[in-house]
């Protein structure tokens, strides 16, 4: 299974930070917020990754991450996203790369306490379609800066609602996805949202709508850094005080 890393996007929660570096170049605590989901993917044994970033930043994650040796990667490619198209546009770009294995996707912003080793154990074992991690959220107003799912009677995934203004649930989908080869095609017949961008929260549905999607639910401390300052902060001082990425 091979991994791609997503740190692209214009990081404009963050502005004025943002104005002067990529968001997931920004420090938590004592390292560059990028460091924690590199690291989080070679704990869960992927050692194939491929970083995908943009804008005029983007040379310093070569600078940062180099070849990837010193942090445990055999193998580290790069792409470059011309323009902040979506998630699953950036997704997209790792096409080539994935060449017909199974992938791991984790969006550079997300913060995990624990490691989700397990999950990628889990699809490893998994017959068809794809994976996704969720964490329990009580607070109606975080959900709904995220993508949240609607569960049916037997506890399945019926839709996953991305920002929704009434919550359907107290879970949220976090930025960890595992999917199987064909998740490009999907990509391919995608057409942008309102905001302009093509949204991994569609590729999600079309794996709901055929029955053919697993979940997981994350233990522990899961953030978004990216979703707000205070969000920033709050994943920082949970990183100083407690560590993450925990065996
Ligand atoms: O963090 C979890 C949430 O991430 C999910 O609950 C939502 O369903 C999902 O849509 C996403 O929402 P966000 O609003 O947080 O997505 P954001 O636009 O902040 O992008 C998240 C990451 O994806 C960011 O770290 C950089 C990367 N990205 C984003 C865009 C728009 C790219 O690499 N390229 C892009 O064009």
């Amino acid at each position: 299974m091979k991994g791609v890393v997503l740190a692209g996007g214009s990081g404009t929660r963050l502005h004025p930070l943002t104005r002067i570096t990529n968001k997931h170049l920004l420090p938590l605590f004592d390292r560059p917020m990028i460091s924690y989901g590199i690291e989080a993917l070679v704990q869960a044994g992927i050692t194939e990754i491929m970083l995908v970033t943009g804008g005029t930043h983007a040379g310093e994650f070569l600078r940062l991450l180099g070849n990837g040796h010193e942090h445990g990667i055999d193998r580290l490619s790069y792409a470059y996203q011309d323009r902040p198209g979506g998630i699953a546009e950036a997704l997209g770009l790792a096409e080539r790369f994935a060449a017909d294995d199974p992938i791991l996707v984790m969006l550079g912003d997300n913060i995990v306490e624990h490691s989700f080793r397990t999950t990628v154990e889990r699809f490893g074992s998994q017959d068809r379609g794809a994976r996704i991690i969720l964490t329990e959220e009580e607070d109606p107003t975080h959900l709904r800066h995220l993508g949240v799912p609607d569960f049916d009677d037997a506890g399945r995934i019926r839709r996953i609602v991305e920002k929704p203004e009434d919550p359907p649930s107290h879970y949220a989908v976090t930025g960890i996805y595992c999917y199987p080869p064909e998740v490009f095609s999907i990509i391919g017949t995608l057409e942008p949202s309102g905001r302009g961008e093509l949204e991994i929260t569609d590729v999600n549905n079309w794996f709901v709508d055929k029955g053919e999607m697993e979940f997981d639910v994350l233990e522990g401390f899961w953030g978004d850094a990216g979703e707000s300052i205070e969000a920033y902060y709050a994943v920082n001082d949970f990183v100083r005080a407690h560590g993450v990425n925990k065996a």
